[in-house]
């Protein structure tokens, strides 16, 4: 009987599941464009009319328009500014990041995106080739958390300010523990420096992790002791 009226209920959840990341068109404008990639100089590929129904199939980080850096992935393969999409949420993302492959930490290697705009402005609202913006991309990209330099209401700022600004946010964890995918700090530099950690090895007590602008503007990676760094943040404290 049980087993029965299980089955008569299953299709209606598999059309429920098809249509989780619907949302629609606000009327901030009559049309959105939607472009070949998350930025507005790029082609448009498509438009979608204000009440028009949207298939998100994940987000992505992208050019700022009017403060919102999230981009979505229509099931038409282009991208619309978040701005124009009712997903009730203007500062998180409501699916997963497109770049995203469940690989936390992921590989080691320079896919910084901005390495020809030095000093331009990246998505998160930090300088593009400062370790603050390698380390902000890694955390969208890697772990799916959009996280930008007003992470959780506070002023992440520049590296020597990430402590305090974790400290201020809920569900942050900061220790001097390092985990494979958290975020190193250290303040001994002016402005303090953040990197990202690859890897932890337990036995010999060092990490190694990748950063932005030791090398100035240019990738680097390194294995270090533990106490290199002062602080190990960790965003995700299920992680
Ligand atoms: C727009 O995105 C494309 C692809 O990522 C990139 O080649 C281009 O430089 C971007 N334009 C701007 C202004 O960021
Ligand atoms: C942390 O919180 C304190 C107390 O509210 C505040 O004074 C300080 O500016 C905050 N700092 C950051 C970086 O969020």
């Amino acid at each position: 009987m049980k087993f029965t009226a299980m089955l008569g209920v299953s299709p209606m959840l598999l059309l429920l599941a098809s249509v989780v990341n619907g949302y629609y068109l606000n009327d901030l404008s009559e049309y959105a464009n939607c472009r070949a990639e998350p930025n507005t100089t790029s082609a448009v590929v498509k438009q979608f009319k204000a009440g028009e129904y949207i298939d998100i199939k994940c987000q992505v980080s992208g050019e700022r328009v009017f403060d919102y850096a999230i981009w979505d992935k229509t099931q038409d393969n282009c991208y619309l500014t978040d701005y124009y999409v009712d997903t009730g949420v203007s500062n998180n993302y409501v699916t997963k990041n497109c770049l995203y492959q469940g690989s936390n930490p992921g590989r080691v290697r320079d896919d910084y995106r901005y390495k020809n705009q030095c000093d331009e402005v990246d998505p998160w609202n930090y300088y593009i080739c400062q370790c603050v913006s390698f380390v902000a991309q890694r955390i969208n990209e890697r772990q799916g958390i959009y996280f930008t330099n007003r992470y959780k209401g506070n002023a992440w700022g520049n590296a020597n300010t990430w402590v305090e600004a974790a400290k201020n946010s809920t569900g942050v964890i900061v220790n001097t523990t390092p985990r494979k995918g958290c975020i190193a700090q250290h303040s001994r530099s002016k402005l303090g420096h953040v990197a990202w950690v690859h890897s932890v090895n337990h036995r010999r007590k060092t990490v190694t992790i990748e950063q932005y602008n030791v090398i100035p503007h240019k990738y680097s990676m390194e294995t270090v002791a533990w106490d290199a760094f002062d602080y190990y943040i960790h965003l995700d404290s299920k992680h």
